[in-house]
């Protein structure tokens, strides 16, 4: 895939003339049994974001990967590691839940996706995520995943699942890396690494704390490029009760 297709395939935001696009530099593979929850967003059969499943009939995403209202555009891959799909088993989407907050660039940043089929958790290819709800004490060692691009001036997705370790940092301290009012409480960041760190297409994945569901990649300025990535951070209150409200409907 191109960097043009999935610039126009992933909703991307410009702000003050820097593009903020979610998409892991410097990641190596893993032991799939640590990333059983991670799914493969589809829009008409190609890929364009990561996602975590929270249980058997629910995805949990980024908002801004589903600019397109129609859940029949979409599916999910389950159980595999390539890119490709061809390791895993898709699923269609049903319903998309977006939070109903999102604007730009990026707050309210999250989605549920409701599936057809219910996916066959075997906790070895795929299992389901608990969430965090409490705080996460700066300094917390994490991991991300995704298939995003592997350089900042990369053009290809990467064809395997990739995963990068990265500590949390504070709200203060992730501010004053990025534009005054970006951050807020609903965000959480992982620090700012050179050449580490999410990059486009692995929006929608989770950062994985303890083995609890902590963010949803929301956006990075640029990849891998010394700015702390940002997540849409699930023990915020206000998308705590929501995917409560919504995980069943
Ligand atoms: C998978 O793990 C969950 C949570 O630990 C457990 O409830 C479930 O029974 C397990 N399922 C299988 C097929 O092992
Ligand atoms: C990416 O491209 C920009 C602009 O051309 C350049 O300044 C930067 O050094 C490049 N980064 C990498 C990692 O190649
Ligand atoms: C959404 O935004 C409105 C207006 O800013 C606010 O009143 C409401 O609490 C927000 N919803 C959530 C779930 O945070």
């Amino acid at each position: 895939m191109t960097l043009w297709s999935l610039v126009i395939l992933q909703a991307i935001c410009v702000l003050e003339g820097k593009v903020f696009r979610s998409g892991i530099v410097n990641g190596n593979c893993c032991a799939r049994e640590d990333y059983a929850h991670m799914v493969i967003l589809r829009r008409n059969k190609r890929p364009i974001c990561g996602g975590g499943i929270i249980d058997s009939n629910t995805i949990l995403t980024a908002a801004h990967c589903l600019r397109d209202k129609s859940p029949n555009n979409y599916e999910i891959v389950a159980g595999g590691i390539q890119l490709s799909g061809i390791d895993g088993k898709p699923y269609r989407v049903k319903h998309i839940i977006r939070h109903t907050n999102i604007t730009c660039p990026f707050t309210f940043d999250i989605a549920i996706l409701k599936l057809e089929s219910a996916i066959d958790i075997d906790n070895k290819t795929t299992a389901a995520i608990e969430l965090n709800t409490e705080t996460i004490t700066p300094g917390t060692m994490c991991t991300v995943s995704g298939w995003g691009l592997t350089s900042a001036n990369g053009t290809t997705l990467s064809k395997v699942l990739l995963h990068t370790n990265l500590r949390v940092i504070s709200e203060p301290e992730c501010e004053g890396y990025h534009r005054p009012d970006l951050i807020k409480p609903w965000h959480i960041c992982t620090e700012a690494k050179d050449g580490t760190g999410a990059c486009n297409g692995d929006s929608g994945g989770l950062l994985v704390c303890e083995g609890k569901a902590v963010g949803v990649a929301s956006f990075v300025v640029p990849c891998g490029c010394g700015y702390p990535d940002a997540y849409a951070n699930i023990a915020y209150k206000g998308y705590n009760e929501w995917i409560k409200a919504n995980r069943y409907l």
